[in-house]
């Protein structure tokens, strides 16, 4: 799935720089992620190098999102939908559609999986809700 051609380094950080402005202006989900972040430059770092290695392969990203999520209270299903509508918005402006369509499809899977996970972690008693985001 992850190719080196795909995009430049350039690209994946634009692309970062400009959802997190989307995120941190937004009303719903700034405030959660200005709750947690206390280093904005760095989690900026950490997200370039996670695109990095899911897109290009380039093996920089060594964390563990599962956790870091499942410790955050409050997040519901609307929260998910919210982060990848604000997340389409930003690969729809891409002029790379390559890049774009495939940052939106792992987006998609990968936040299907953490709201799954999320669920199964803090109400282990109750089927997980799917998360349908067209
Ligand atoms: C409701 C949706 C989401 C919220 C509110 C959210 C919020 C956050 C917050 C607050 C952090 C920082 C946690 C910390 O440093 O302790 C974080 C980290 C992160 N998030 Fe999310 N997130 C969401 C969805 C996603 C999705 C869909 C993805 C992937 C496509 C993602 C990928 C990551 C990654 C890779 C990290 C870095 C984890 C690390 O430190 O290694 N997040 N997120």
């Amino acid at each position: 799935m992850a190719r080196p051609d795909l995009c430049t380094p350039e690209e994946i950080r634009q692309l970062v720089d400009q959802f997190y402005g989307r995120i941190q202006a937004d009303a719903v989900l700034g405030p959660v992620f200005d709750q947690h972040i206390d280093d904005w430059p760095l989690h900026l770092d950490i997200m370039v190098r996670f695109w990095s290695s899911i897109l290009l392969g380039a093996g920089t990203y060594s964390g563990t999102p599962m956790p870091k999520h499942v410790a955050l209270p409050g997040l519901d299903a609307a929260m998910f939908h919210r982060w990848l509508d604000l997340f389409h918005t930003t690969t729809s402006e891409l002029p790379n559609r390559d890049m774009a369509n495939q940052a939106d499809e792992l987006a998609r899977r990968i936040a299907r999986s953490l709201w799954f996970g999320y669920q199964m972690n803090r109400e282990p008693n109750r089927m997980p809700q799917e998360l349908n985001h067209e």
